[in-house]
């Protein structure tokens, strides 16, 4: 194919894709005064939904170093009153990303539930300790690619990635595979949470909290979809 007629090829109209959200509202009456407890509740109806396969898939969004946004999803491992948890290549392009702008943005998207939860908050790296005892939980194939991934590098081969796997099994047979200290667990501390749930007519439901940083108190307040 030459390059107009490629060009010809490639390229969809969707304009006409839409489809109206009309399963659940979301209301002011309906929440308490911490977003985590609505977070809680959506995550478990997501989480229970046959049609939701990784209702713990998330886009991290991060800035660069020079100023580039990227996102790419990640898995959320875990939950707490203090934040959102998830583990990574300290060294990836998101870890330099995040060393040089603390600021992050998680989103998750659940389809089946017509609902959307966008999370602004700040990334820190958790204790060694922490990302231990997530690493140990790790099956050893994921443990041992951890040792052989040098992730966001260019690499020459697919080839290359699968030497480097074998070579790391043979270090580590009938040894204990530790964690590398150059992967471990980010903790994400929100300082604004966007509920969306989609309703007809594109009128959506979002209610946003935001943190208080002098009294650690939730703000909540309605936005125009
Ligand atoms: C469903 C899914 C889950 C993923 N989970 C993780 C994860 O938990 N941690 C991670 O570092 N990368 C994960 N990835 C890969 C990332 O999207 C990304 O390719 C990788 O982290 C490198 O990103 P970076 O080069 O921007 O740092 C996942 C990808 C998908 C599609």
């Amino acid at each position: 194919m030459d390059k107009k007629q490629n060009e010809q090829a490639v390229g969809e109209d969707l304009s006409m894709e839409r489809r109206s959200y009309e399963k659940y509202h979301l209301d002011e009456a309906s929440v308490t005064d911490n977003p985590m407890d609505l977070f809680q509740g959506w995550y478990n109806i997501a989480h229970s939904s046959a049609d939701i396969e990784e209702a713990n898939a998330m886009t991290l969004c991060t800035i660069s170093p020079e100023g580039t946004p990227r996102g790419r999803v990640v898995l959320l491992k875990r939950f707490t009153w203090e934040g959102f948890y998830f583990y990574t290549n300290y060294n990836s392009t998101k870890g330099k990303s995040i060393e040089a702008h603390h600021d992050v943005c998680l989103s998750f998207f659940w389809d089946a539930l017509e609902r959307q939860v966008i999370i602004e908050g700040v990334a820190e790296k958790t204790t060694p300790e922490a990302s231990d005892g997530y690493f140990a939980t790790r099956p050893r194939g994921s443990r041992l690619g951890a040792w052989a991934s040098a992730q966001s590098s260019v690499v020459p081969s697919r080839d290359f990635l699968d030497a480097q796997l074998d070579s790391y099994e043979k270090k580590f047979e009938g040894k204990d595979v530790t964690r590398p200290p150059h992967c471990g667990m980010y903790l994400v501390r929100p300082r604004v949470i966007e509920f969306w749930q989609g309703r007809p007519n594109r009128m959506h439901d979002r209610l946003r909290f935001t943190l208080n940083k002098e009294t650690f108190e939730w703000k909540l307040e309605r936005l125009a979809p």
